[in-house]
């Protein structure tokens, strides 16, 4: 480790030789250890401090802890009683962090009324029969407070990232786009995934927040 970011606020954070975040330990397993969406999220954090996070589909809970460890109250839904227990044995002795069982759309639905915002939303529910991701879409929209909504395995323009289907239909613009509000909205995709990444797309929708990223901390030189 050389070097340290400054200024997220809540956990040290240092870069390897390489410029790959280092520390802490939870944030090398996030986002299948892409530290290039890390980085873009502490980016974000800087600019307009995430007073809560609420990510959908739990599954081994890493990003979640690793989201704890940036953003102080963060909610993590689950429908597979199974993973959720398992996670649960993960995540129950942090304070920051509410773990709950059900399907994503309806306990959004719920927790609605106690979310805080500025408000990071990690949408990253699928593999059922039922993918709840245009649901939790319409809910989000629906409360103009500025938030930050990921979308991950999101079909990127021009790259060669991994992304979803459902029925046939890639997780892209044209699967969501009628559900968004695009004159409240900018859009902006991932650039790059980290190497030994699982390599997938991510669209971030800025929904009601304010001002275009600061590019200087964007880049890694
Ligand atoms: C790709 S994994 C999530 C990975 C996790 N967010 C991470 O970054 O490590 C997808 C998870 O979504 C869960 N899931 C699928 N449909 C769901 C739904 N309707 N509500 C909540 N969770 C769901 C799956 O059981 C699985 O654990």
């Amino acid at each position: 480790m050389n070097a340290t970011l400054a200024g997220s606020g809540e956990a040290p954070i240092a870069l390897d030789a390489a410029g790959w975040l280092a520390e802490p330990p939870e944030f090398r397993n996030m986002f299948n250890a892409d530290g290039e969406l890390v980085r873009m999220v502490l980016a974000y954090h800087r600019r307009c401090g995430f007073a809560c996070a609420v990510e959908t589909g739990t599954f081994e809970g890493y990003t979640t802890l690793g989201l704890a460890r940036i953003i102080p109250r963060v909610y993590t839904i689950e429908v597979v009683e199974k993973q959720y227990c398992e996670a649960l044995a993960r995540l129950r002795d942090q304070p920051r962090i509410r773990p709950l069982l059900g399907n994503s759309s309806a306990v959004l639905a719920q927790i609605m009324p106690e979310l805080r915002y500025p408000l990071l939303a990690f949408l990253d529910a699928h593999w059922g029969h039922y993918w709840p991701l245009r649901d939790e879409l319409r809910l989000l929209m629906a409360v103009k407070q500025p938030k930050l909504i990921m979308i991950h395995d999101f079909q990127v323009p021009g790259r060669d990232f991994g992304f979803d289907a459902y029925l046939g239909r890639p997780c892209n613009l044209d699967y969501i786009g009628d559900v968004l509000v695009h004159d409240e909205c900018r859009y902006v995709f991932n650039e790059r995934t980290a190497p030994g990444s699982a390599n997938r797309g991510v669209l971030f929708i800025e929904h009601c927040l304010e001002s275009a990223p600061h590019t200087p901390e964007w880049s890694r030189a």
